[in-house]
């Protein structure tokens, strides 16, 4: 499928390179068109009334909805994805975790909530077992990092070809289009940029904001609170590992995982698991650094890419090639891009049963 990245972009690669090396991906200039948990716990919501998709979408329509009037997230246990069940009365959205209690009568395990999110990783509730991930993955478990991650280094990757979040949600959008209405996880949200864009879009009737680092979610609960009518009740704030979700498999509408897949410490797991709790017909849409083409047979570049793997374990720079056979290889269908510079935004589909 081509498809095209418009706006003020500049293009990554010749077109007859283009043709050779991005069977997938057509760049033109053209200004871009923007386009209560049950006992067995459920964030459920109503769904509401949208005003979005200016064209039509260009992947192929999804399956049909069991419930086109509601949509639900169904918590699971990230030991055994059996179904999580909530006692007392608290809700699990923004604000209203602190003292939830979430068992798993499977494991015999209970996850707790704090003020700021669900803490819903395997390991949660060790004292003396604190876990650690590669490098990609510390660095923003940090308290430095998570403050400055909005406040000034995400910016920075408008010098790799991203176009800046608002952009960039677009873009997403425009993926999006065919699971508008149902529910969303952010995967590894940081400080919630992205989250708070499909909250206040209103195109959503559930965000899950999810991240490793308790340091962003208390990044993400407090930009959140900073919000004047903020739907903080359309959003759940969730501490996960991303290669192991804690989602009951096929009840997911949509994941968006912005510039998180080379930080992932196993992309390939991840993505499995994003198809496993994706319905089917649901949509996976990620962005990434991206290094192919012409560039690929620069010994270099290509010493470059393996060093900075053994050094941070970043899964940086992986060709398009690389990036489609991972979601193929996990499932996924449909897939395709959009391209500029080093940024790569790609989508791909759970196949419609
Ligand atoms: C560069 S930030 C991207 C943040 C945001 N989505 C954006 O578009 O700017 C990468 C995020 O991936 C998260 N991350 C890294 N490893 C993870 C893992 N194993 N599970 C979940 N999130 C992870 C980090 O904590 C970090 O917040």
């Amino acid at each position: 499928m081509s498809t095209v990245i418009s706006g003020n972009f500049i293009p990554a690669f010749f077109p007859s390179q283009l043709k050779r090396y991005s069977a997938h991906c057509l760049f033109r200039t053209r200004p871009f068109t923007s386009p209560v948990f049950k006992t067995s716990l459920a964030v459920k919501v109503r769904a509401f009334s949208t005003a979005v998709a200016e064209t039509k979408p260009t992947e192929p329509a999804v399956g049909e909805k069991e419930d086109s009037g509601s949509c639900n997230i169904s918590l699971a246990c990230p030991i055994c994805y059996d179904p999580l069940t909530k006692t007392g009365d608290s809700a699990l959205y923004v604000g209203s975790t602190a003292g939830s209690n979430l068992q798993c009568n499977t494991c015999k395990k209970t996850y707790v909530g704090n003020e700021t999110h669900l803490d819903l990783v395997a390991s949660s509730g060790s004292k003396q077992y604190d876990e650690s991930m590669p490098m990609a993955t510390e660095l923003f478990r940090t308290p430095l990092v998570s403050f400055l991650y909005e406040r000034g280094w995400r910016q920075n990757f408008i010098f790799g070809g991203f176009p800046g979040p608002e952009k960039e949600f677009d873009l997403a959008k425009n993926y999006l289009k065919p699971v508008i209405d149902g529910n969303i996880i952010d995967a590894s949200c940081a400080s919630g940029l992205f989250s708070r864009l499909f909250a206040k879009s209103g195109l959503f009737s559930h965000v899950v904001a999810l991240d490793y680092s308790e340091n962003m979610m208390r990044q993400c609960y407090e930009f959140i609170e900073k919000e004047e009518n903020f739907p903080k009740e359309k959003v759940t704030l969730v501490r996960a590992d991303i290669s192991r979700l804690p989602f009951k498999s096929s009840s997911v509408d949509a994941v968006h995982a912005g510039a998180a897949l080379h930080c992932w410490p196993s992309p390939s797991t991840a993505v499995a698991e994003i198809s496993r709790v994706l319905r089917p017909g649901g949509v996976f849409v990620a962005t990434t650094y991206i290094l192919d083409g012409p560039f690929s047979f620069v010994p270099f570049l290509r010493n470059f890419r393996e060093r900075i793997k053994a050094i941070s374990g970043s899964h940086a720079f992986l060709s398009e090639r690389e990036l489609e056979e991972i979601c193929r290889a996990c499932g996924l269908v449909g897939f395709t891009c959009i391209r500029n510079g080093l940024f790569v935004m790609i989508s791909a589909r759970k196949p419609s049963s």
